[in-house]
């Protein structure tokens, strides 16, 4: 039981949602997968809310569940991949939370949002140059944000969430 939270952030594709569906899982966390959660509540796909109310109103209702949960702990936060791109979502994700920046190669990101009809950014960009070139606009602020970076490329989900949990547990002992 952890007294604070795991946000996993990173570019569309990068395995957040199975990063976290494993730490609940397998660790006993609790978990919110941002995307799905403003789907419910907004009984409507993300597709649909980018097309029917824009993605300004999606941002903000980003905002609002992150401020919801950073009060909060023991919850593993699968965020949508542009939520750290708001200065003020990574305050909030500071809050109470330890950061984890998830990466992956371009080519690698293509094969796994290939067949996604849900990725509104990517519609009509499936391909090595745009998610490069989109990496690329975003690279600083996520890694600003992150407090450790891990490499989902060809590992192991079981590897990948001990690096985490090793890593983030060692960030605790060094805070002492
Ligand atoms: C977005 C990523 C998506 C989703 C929305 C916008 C982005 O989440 O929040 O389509 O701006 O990168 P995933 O990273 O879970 O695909």
């Amino acid at each position: 039981m952890l007294d604070y939270n795991i946000v996993l952030i990173g570019f569309m594709g990068t395995g957040k949602s199975t990063v976290a569906s494993y730490l609940h899982s397998v660790y006993a966390m609790d978990m919110m997968e941002m995307d799905q959660e403003i789907e419910r509540r907004e009984q409507m796909s993300i597709s649909d809310i980018f097309k029917i109310k824009g993605e300004a109103y999606f941002r903000r209702r980003e905002t609002e569940l992150l401020r919801e949960v950073s009060g909060k702990n023991n919850i593993v936060i699968s965020c949508g991949g542009g939520t750290p791109m708001r200065e003020e979502n990574v305050i909030e994700m500071k809050k109470n939370g330890r950061v984890v920046l998830l990466v992956a190669d371009p080519e690698t990101i293509l094969e796994r949002v290939r067949f996604s009809e849900n990725r509104p950014l990517l519609q009509g960009k499936k391909n090595v140059e745009a998610i490069r070139e989109l990496m690329e606009e975003r690279r600083a602020k996520y890694e600003a944000a992150a407090d450790i970076i891990v490499d989902t490329e060809k590992r192991s989900m079981e590897r990948i969430c001990r690096e985490i949990i090793e890593k983030i547990t060692g960030m605790d002992e060094n805070h002492v």
